[in-house]
């Protein structure tokens, strides 16, 4: 696949089937992903594939227990915002998000195959998401879809004892990439074009292109 059809179509990819991925399928994605930078090539990182429906079924709940409440919480604004103008570009955005997050909350135990991203000492997670992104673009590049969540954090204790991870070696769980082949159709990420979020040599300056439309196809 050309580099950048992978660059534009990797997105949140929720939606999946139940279809186990095949093991030579996980290794290239792993083999990809550990190409990754990493501060000083400590390459100080942890994964963890989690396919056995046993322990999906425990991490599941959590799962939705921490949506719940994020939905109650940090984005009720935003949600409530967008109800109250649902025609707003920005509130369809929103609520698509939202029923896309809640489609893998409601289906965690389907999702075939998860992978959990471990670091020591880089709680901000600049030596990992650079590696579980290359994953996430080799899982595009195999027909593969995936999403990056966070929210199991919320439930850090109760996933470190349901995965066997030790707690004394100072190990932060930085994400959890859902993966599995997709029941949609892949498209290229809606996103504010780059001429509005970038500027030259000084701050709020005029970058000196425009891109309102993707570049890519
Ligand atoms: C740091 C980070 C944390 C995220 N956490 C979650 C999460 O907990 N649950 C979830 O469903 N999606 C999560 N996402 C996925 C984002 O919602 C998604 O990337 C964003 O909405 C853009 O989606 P799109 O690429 O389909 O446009 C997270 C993404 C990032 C980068």
């Amino acid at each position: 696949m050309d580099v950048r059809e992978a660059l534009y179509t990797t997105r949140a990819m929720r939606r999946v089937k139940p279809d186990p991925i095949p093991v030579d399928v996980q290794t290239r994605i792993m083999d990809a992903a550990v190409r990754a930078p990493s501060g000083g090539n400590t390459q100080n990182w942890r994964f963890l594939l989690v396919d056995d429906p046993e322990v999906k079924g425990k991490l599941g709940p959590i799962y939705r227990q921490a949506m719940s409440v994020l939905w109650a919480t940090y984005y009720k604004d935003r949600i409530d915002a967008a109800h109250a103008a649902p025609d707003l570009e920005e509130s369809k955005s929103m609520l698509r998000v939202q029923k896309s997050a809640q489609w893998l909350a409601d289906n965690f135990e389907a999702v075939p195959l998860y992978l959990f991203g471990f670091t020591q000492h880089d709680p901000g997670g600049s030596s990992i998401y650079p590696a579980l992104w290359s994953a996430q673009l080799a899982a595009r590049a195999e027909g593969v879809g995936s999403a990056l969540t966070q929210v199991l954090v919320f439930h850090n204790d109760e996933v470190f004892d349901i995965l066997g991870v030790p707690t004394d070696d100072h190990w932060f769980m930085s994400g959890c990439v859902s993966l599995g082949y997709p029941t949609g159709k892949w498209g290229v990420a809606a996103r504010q074009p780059a001429h509005d979020v970038t500027w030259r040599n000084q701050w709020g300056a005029d970058p000196g292109f425009r891109d309102p439309e993707p570049l890519w196809p």
